[in-house]
């Protein structure tokens, strides 16, 4: 199969109304799209928001019978799907079967005139699945027929952020090995990076995989069990299991990005002062002013290829579980291992402090 990118992330949330109004407002979403009882989905309600390359869709269930109810009950609001973007859905499903995966939705077509979008599923990691879409005509008409689509108010929303630069992923303890060797087999990705993060007592184990295309990343985390428990394991508990932990949205302008964003209220980690007295001699000479990061509290690191900028947000939900982070490239194709621990020690300290 040849999964291109991040088709969309859907959430499955308690209100997605209020959901979207949040990261309309926030982060500069706008709202594009709707489908509910009025146009065949009777058990649900979902709204479609999009900046620059990235669509969001939120779902509420009106009833009992559909998945985000018993979703919403066992883990809050969270990401319930990751999509990938594909050229044959039905054969994506049935190679990604074949390997192994377990189907959850079989190919399902939706057509308008010109435009066809063919959706299937299989499940990925906790009650989290992977949604194959494949697109001819307008690929905007997000699934033609069963999501009305409507222009956007062109005052409204900004496109400081482009795509899904990676999804964070916290598993329980031993399963990251199975779960990276699960993307191996039935997606084709490869391992590109792995850390053994400590924080303060605490410790986890990091591996990253990576589609073919580069375009999906994500990050696996699991606890070390013969260390403190710490907040990976915070995270299973009160999320009731594994789930994404963080999506991280890219752009090119992340000082700005902070700046703007936390004006409309958003709240990102803060970082000790030492942190960047020490930076230069550190990393050498970042690509952005060190006063701007400082300021905005943004972390620099470096791989072999260039330099990343990355800062987390707190979090926005009742359990204290999903977050955002922010990630400007300036050349690194992977990550740095010395922003992984910082960005990690903010979490720890902010654990401590609210
Ligand atoms: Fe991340």
């Amino acid at each position: 199969m040849r999964i291109e990118g991040v088709d969309h992330v859907e959430f499955y949330v308690g209100d997605a109304q209020q959901y979207a109004f949040y990261l309309c407002t926030a982060f500069g979403f706008r709202l594009c799209g709707q489908a509910g009882p009025e146009t065949g989905l009777p058990d649900q309600r979902s709204l479609l928001l999009r900046q620059g390359g990235v669509r969001l869709l939120l779902t509420s269930a009106l009833s009992e019978k559909h998945p985000a109810a018993r979703y919403t009950a066992r883990h809050g609001d969270g990401v319930a799907a990751i999509a990938f973007e594909v050229d044959d859905a039905a054969a994506a499903l049935a190679e990604a079967v074949d390997r192994g995966a377990t189907a959850v939705e079989q190919p399902t077509r939706h057509q308008q005139g010109e435009d066809l979008a063919v959706t299937a599923a299989v499940l990925g990691f906790g009650d989290v699945s992977h949604r194959f879409v494949e697109r001819a005509g307008d690929r905007d008409n997000f699934l033609p027929g069963a999501v009305d689509m409507f222009a956007p108010d062109p005052e409204q929303g900004d496109d400081l952020l482009s795509v899904v630069d990676h999804a964070a992923i916290c598993l329980p303890a031993g399963e990251l090995r199975p779960t990276v060797e699960f993307y191996q087999r039935v997606f084709g990705f490869s391992q590109i990076f792995e850390e053994f993060i400590e924080v303060g007592e605490q410790a986890m184990d990091s591996k990253v995989v990576q589609s073919p295309s580069g375009k999906v990343t994500f990050t696996l985390i699991e606890p070390v069990t013969d260390r403190r428990p710490g907040q990976i394991d915070e995270f299973l508990a009160r999320h009731g299991g594994a789930g994404v932990q963080h999506l991280a949205l890219l752009t090119d302008d992340i000082t700005g990005a902070v700046r703007t964003l936390g004006a409309r209220g958003v709240r990102f980690l803060r970082t000790p002062e030492a942190y960047y007295s020490e930076l230069e001699q550190r990393l050498g000479r970042p690509e952005l002013a060190i006063e701007d990061l400082r300021e905005t509290n943004v972390l620099v690191d470096r791989d072999h290829w260039g330099q990343v900028f990355q800062i987390f947000t707190q979090s926005m939900h009742v359990r204290r579980t999903f977050f955002w982070e922010l990630i400007d490239r300036h050349g690194a194709r992977t990550f740095g291992s010395g922003n992984i621990k910082a960005l990690y020690t903010a979490v720890a300290q902010e654990r401590v402090t609210s």
